[in-house]
């Protein structure tokens, strides 16, 4: 009689752990890689290299864009804590500073995400064929913007994100190369030909998606 309710209570806590829902995540602070962007309406692709540094609150993005036949680059380093973005241009040592208005997010599941699926990207067949990851959906907090995001299960790092913007604009993000971790920290700090220029007060960039739109 004991075995069966010990072997019925061990049963249980096996079906209670495999169903167990994953939680929303948070990435490692300090991350480094590249993403392929998509802007659907508008038929832009594009590449970006970007570093995140979630203890200074700073991201620095480089992307490379094509849009209607045109190749477009941008280099951006935003500071949220400070509230300033600049845009860098290296090949003539300038720089503009404009005011940045948004709230620092964290490459994370926000916490009111819904949790959708448990997926293998790939194959679990043999060892190393495939990644388990997390997909995830909500809403950006105070924006129109659906979001449906893949995330790994193990080491909660980006690997897709669809996000539903206004007048039917769909953005996809495929994340990889990622590094935990930042090469060279000075790639946070703005290069010193930016050091003299004035704040351009009659711009504004609002986000970052903003910002990466910017120069177009
Ligand atoms: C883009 O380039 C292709 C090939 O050069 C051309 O056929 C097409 O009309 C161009 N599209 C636009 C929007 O300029
Ligand atoms: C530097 O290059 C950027 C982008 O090509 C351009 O907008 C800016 O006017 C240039 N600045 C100077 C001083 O030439
Ligand atoms: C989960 O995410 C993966 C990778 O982005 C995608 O291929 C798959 O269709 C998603 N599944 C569901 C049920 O959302």
């Amino acid at each position: 009689m004991q075995a069966i309710l010990l072997l019925t209570v061990s049963l249980c806590l096996a079906a209670g752990s495999l169903a167990k829902e994953p939680h929303p995540c948070k990435s490692p602070p300090l991350l480094e890689g590249s993403l392929a962007l998509a802007i659907l309406k508008e038929k832009t692709f594009g590449v970006e290299r970007f570093a995140y540094n979630a203890f200074d609150e700073r991201v620095h993005v480089r992307v490379l864009l094509d849009i209607d036949n045109k190749t477009i680059y941008s280099d951006t380093l935003i500071l949220y804590k400070e509230g300033i973005a600049f845009e860098i241009f290296r090949h003539n040592q300038t720089c503009k500073k404009v005011p940045f208005k948004d709230h620092w997010k964290p490459v994370e599941i926000p916490k009111d995400a819904k949790f959708q699926s448990q997926v293998i990207i790939g194959s679990f067949s043999a060892p190393g064929d495939g990644l388990l990851v997390n997909n995830w959906s909500g809403e950006v907090a105070e924006s129109p913007v659906k979001y449906l995001i893949t995330f790994t299960e193990f080491g909660c790092l980006p690997v897709h994100g669809w996000y539903d913007m206004p007048d039917q604009t769909l953005l996809s993000m495929s994340f990889y190369d990622i590094v935990i971790g930042v090469e060279d920290p000075d790639i946070f700090i703005p290069p010193s030909f930016c050091d003299k220029v004035e704040l351009n007060s009659d711009r504004e960039t609002t986000s970052l998606f903003d910002a990466l739109m910017r120069s177009l």
